[in-house]
């Protein structure tokens, strides 16, 4: 028998307690052993609830147990689970998380630290819910050089996004709506702000480079400036507007960033629509391959949680290696890298545009202003010439 502790009885903590116990017989298939919740962590109690006389207040209950050897962690935050998993991994007991904040803070800490104790930090959840990514490029993929990481993978922006598409909605309707369905939180920041797709891709990118990305070293801008008159341009060219996290490897360096962007139809990322995620990775050998599904909800990120939790139980006492090393990575500064860019005027005339950017193509679509795309160049390029030209209302990323 196989003792599992949930730390955190909330969404995805009792989701993980249901997949546990409604796929217990597979799992005890799979894992050549029965797996069993022992105990739930929390500080509320939960009278009539099916598993109320799992749950415990008291942590030492758990980390002093020696038949617990898997503990999930789905509290959330950094401050007492950064805590209690550190104690929990000295203790020779793997953690399984779905918290992506702990993760990008102190991921390479919390795995030397389980490598140290013959045990493991997993942490398939904490990325794009239920879609396996994690896994993947630390398994699968490993005999890639990833040049390419780029991510839709907050599920509360993509719905925005895909209504004002679809509906030609405001961002403030749009958000209403999202939060009367229980998508967008009350404080909607770390959404539509990108900060939690921000910690996502800080994670992909460790990981991509099997150094420390620091999520406060990455750009980020949220959705809270796109407006319908985005996607009538968005649309006119054949593309949409997507909050794409990325991270890419080039000759100038390593640029790791969280924007919204003009995606063509031509890229899978544009079929991501509503809550779901996608991940397109591009590797040297096998070219693209993306990863799709929930990346969030209760059963879908507990599924990812106890896949962790069935990897850490067939492999008790042996570390698996994880390549995410503590040293920091060296952030590019944005402004070198070279893409190209959707950018609105209002008023101004063309010819000033060309003077300045050259080659561009001219959009029309909405009256007393016009667009254009420019030819690829680095941001700090764009920069200089934005500034020799009056009238501009905005810029999207391409
Ligand atoms: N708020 C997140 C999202 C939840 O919308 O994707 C999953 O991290």
């Amino acid at each position: 028998m196989i003792n599992v502790a949930v730390f955190g009885y909330g969404t995805v903590g009792s989701g993980v307690v249901e997949v546990i116990n409604d796929n217990a017989e597979l799992i005890s298939k799979r894992v050549g052993d029965d797996v069993k919740v022992k105990y739930i962590l929390d500080l509320r109690d939960f009278p009539g609830d099916k598993y109320e006389n799992l749950v415990t207040h008291n942590v030492e209950d758990i980390l002093g147990d020696p038949e617990i050897s898997i503990i999930c962690e789905t509290m959330g935050g950094t401050k007492v689970p950064y805590d209690y998993t550190k104690r929990a991994l000295e203790a020779g007991k793997s953690v399984c998380t779905s918290n992506k904040e702990m993760v990008a803070a102190y991921g390479a800490e919390l795995i030397a630290l389980a490598a140290a104790n013959n045990c493991n930090y997993l942490f398939e959840a904490s990325v794009g819910g239920g879609i396996p990514i994690i896994r993947p490029i630390n398994e699968c993929l490993t005999a890639e050089k990833i040049d390419c990481i780029q991510g839709i993978l907050n599920g509360t922006t993509n719905y925005m996004l895909t209504k004002m598409e679809n509906e030609g909605a405001a961002y403030d309707d749009v958000l209403k709506e999202a939060q009367e369905k229980g998508y967008a939180e009350r404080n909607p920041e770390a959404d539509v702000e990108g900060f939690d797709a921000c910690r996502k891709i800080a994670i992909l990118s460790s990981l991509m480079y099997a150094e420390t990305v620091n999520y406060e070293d990455i750009y980020v801008e949220g959705i809270t400036k796109i407006t319908p008159a985005d996607f009538a341009y968005a649309k006119k060219m054949g593309k949409t507007i997507k909050l794409i996290a990325m991270s890419k490897e080039t000759e100038d360096g390593k640029f790791a960033m969280v924007s919204p962007r003009m995606v063509g139809s031509d890229s899978p990322l544009s079929a991501v629509k509503d809550v779901f995620n996608a991940i397109l990775v591009h590797s040297n050998m096998l070219d693209y391959s993306m990863y799709y599904g929930r990346g969030a909800g209760k059963l879908a990120t507990a599924s990812a949680v106890v896949g962790d939790v069935i990897e850490a139980a067939k492999n008790l006492g042996k570390h698996l290696p994880l390549l995410w090393d503590a040293k920091k990575a060296t952030v590019a500064d944005k402004d070198a890298l070279v893409q190209q860019y959707f950018v609105r005027v209002s008023g101004g005339d063309k010819a000033a545009v060309t003077a300045v950017f050259g080659n561009v193509e001219f959009v029309e679509c909405v009256d007393g202003e016009f667009a254009f795309v420019t030819e690829a160049m680095s941001e700090a390029d764009y920069k200089v010439k934005a500034a020799k030209l009056s009238g501009i209302i905005g810029m999207i990323r391409m």
